[in-house]
Parts: C-alpha cells; sequence; structure tokens
C-alpha cells in the first residue's frame, strides 16, 4: 500500500523576467490565463488530485498570491448587496480550508532544488507532489490526477514527461529510460539541461511531480549543478535505484506559460475550451490568418 498523497509544494519565488514589465511589480503567478491567474490553475488541479495541504514558497513582491487565496471580505460584502451571485460564486471558489495553506520564504534565488529544500518542514515523512505554475496543461483529466494514479499504481516517485524536439533539450531535465510500455516509463538516469548531443533521449520532465520524502536529504547537500543552481533534477537522480522511479507520459497539451509564445497559446487554448467565448474567439481569428 502507497502512502496517500495529499502535501503539494508549488514554488513561486520566480523573478518573471521574461514577463518584464508586466511582473515589476506583480507575481508572474499571478498572470490571468483568460480570467484566471496562472497559480489557481495549480491549485485547482491539485484539489482535484486530492491534495490537501498546500506549501507555496515565495520570494519578494509575491504577497498577492497569499491574498489570492484569502477571504475578500469587502468585495464579498459589496457582491452581495449587489445581487451579484454568480461573481461571489467565483470568488468562494478560491477559498482553501482554513489552516491549509503555508508559505515559506525562498530568501536567495539558488535555484528549484534550493527552493523545494525550504519546503523540507512541511514535506516532513510524506510523499508530496510539486506543482510548477508556469506549465500549464490542458487536458480531460488533470495531470497530477493522472500522476496520482500512476503512484498509486507504481509507488515511489512518478513525474510528468514529455517528447520535446532534440534541439531543445537544453531547456529541461531529461531522461534515461529502462523499460518502456508507451504510457509508464522506467526512469534509469536523469540530468538537467542536457545539450543536443549529450542528451541520453527526448523525453523531458514537465512541471508535474510525485516524490518520496527522501529526495529532500540529497537536496540538503546543496550541491550546485547546471547554471550553478541547485537542481532538483540532481537530487532525483540519487533516489534511482533506491526507490521506484517512473515517467509518466501523461495525456494533454502543455503550455510553457514561462515564455510568450506558450502563455499566448495558452490564452487562445483555454478560451477556446470556454462555453461563453469560443464562438468569439474563433471568429475574431479569421482576422488573422
Ligand atoms: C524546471 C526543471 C526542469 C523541468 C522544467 C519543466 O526547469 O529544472 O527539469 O524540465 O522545469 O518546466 P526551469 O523551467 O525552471 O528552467
Amino acid at each position: 500500500m502507497t502512502k496517500p498523497l495529499r502535501k503539494a509544494v508549488v514554488p513561486v519565488a520566480g523573478l518573471g523576467t521574461r514577463f518584464l514589465p508586466a511582473t515589476k511589480a506583480m507575481a508572474k503567478e499571478m498572470l490571468p490565463v483568460v480570467d484566471k491567474p496562472l497559480i489557481q490553475y495549480a491549485i485547482e488541479e491539485a484539489r482535484a488530485a486530492g491534495i490537501e495541504q498546500f506549501c507555496l514558497v515565495t520570494g519578494r513582491g509575491k504577497t498577492a498570491i497569499v491574498e489570492h487565496f484569502d477571504i475578500a471580505f469587502e468585495l464579498e460584502a459589496t457582491l452581495r448587496e449587489r445581487g451579484k451571485p454568480e461573481a461571489l460564486a467565483l470568488l468562494e471558489a478560491i477559498q482553501v480550508e482554513p489552516g491549509s495553506m503555508v508559505t515559506v520564504r525562498q530568501q536567495v534565488p539558488l535555484g528549484l532544488g534550493h527552493a523545494i529544500w525550504c519546503a523540507r518542514v512541511f514535506v516532513g515523512d510524506d510523499p508530496f507532489a510539486i506543482l510548477l505554475p508556469d506549465d500549464l496543461i490542458l487536458s480531460d483529466t488533470p495531470c497530477l490526477t493522472q500522476l496520482a494514479d500512476a503512484y498509486r499504481e507504481t509507488g515511489g516517485n512518478v513525474v510528468a514527461v514529455t517528447e520535446v524536439p532534440h534541439e531543445h533539450t537544453n531547456r529541461y531535465g531529461i531522461l534515461s529510460i529502462g523499460r518502456d510500455d508507451g504510457r509508464l516509463v522506467e526512469v534509469t538516469g536523469l540530468v538537467e539541461k542536457p545539450e543536443p548531443d549529450v542528451a541520453p533521449s527526448n523525453l523531458s520532465i514537465i512541471g508535474r511531480y510525485v516524490l518520496m520524502p527522501e529526495v529532500i536529504g540529497h537536496l540538503a547537500r546543496m550541491e550546485r549543478g547546471a547554471g550553478g543552481e541547485v537542481q532538483l533534477t540532481d537530487a532525483m537522480a540519487k533516489l534511482i535505484g533506491t526507490q521506484p522511479f517512473h515517467g509518466l507520459r501523461y495525456e494533454g497539451r502543455r503550455f510553457d506559460c514561462g515564455g510568450k509564445v506558450g502563455f499566448l497559446e495558452a490564452q487562445i487554448a483555454f478560451a477556446l475550451k470556454r462555453p461563453d467565448l469560443a464562438d468569439a474567439v474563433r471568429s475574431f481569428l479569421q482576422n488573422y490568418k
């Protein structure tokens, strides 16, 4: 029996330099896709997968994220007074259970691995999910639900993976693979951002993970990897051989909302899924052919 997956760590300390000037005074995770901030997609996906406890790893200038999941008393009272039940329902749906969301601060930007290590007290001895809000996934079954199901099947560590163009391996964590049934792959090695000529495959990790707490011990050594940063991928690689480690080719389309093109494409793809917007969007897109 696998230990139930109830915790998620969501790193939100990144500077968002690729979206300046929009992110000068605003957290990049608050950028909306259609009408919902990126961070809310991540939290909703986690909840759908049965996550009950959240740890946001924040940094300077990220207070709006914490506010977003709180009760906005004055706003809600005003909406109630003005008889706007739909708007009120949207706000109520965001609220998290009292005490279920904590934040820790990553004081210095030493990399994703360091950000996760900052959540070590929250993680304790439990398995935990990681969601990187920049990676937005449009799918029938939420991506983390797919991972959580795979975790119950295999136990151990499971990461979401997808094939990327070979020339892009230096943007991702890349897998060496063993047994592969087309959906689940056995991970035999992991390397962060290898150049295409040395990459062991073109199967890359995307921002959804289910990890065992032992990864924290490896992070604690603070070894520097690619880009001089403490890399989560390097710490995960040390678990291989000691615990099950699988990649899951998830069902769905991933948008890299950490960059402008992916972010713009996500706007269109998500708008086309909305019954209230799809026709209007499809119609104005005709003007850009
Ligand atoms: C991070 C991880 C990388 C992973 C990627 C997915 O990289 O380090 O292994 O493939 O997220 O989006 P970053 O995008 O922070 O450079």
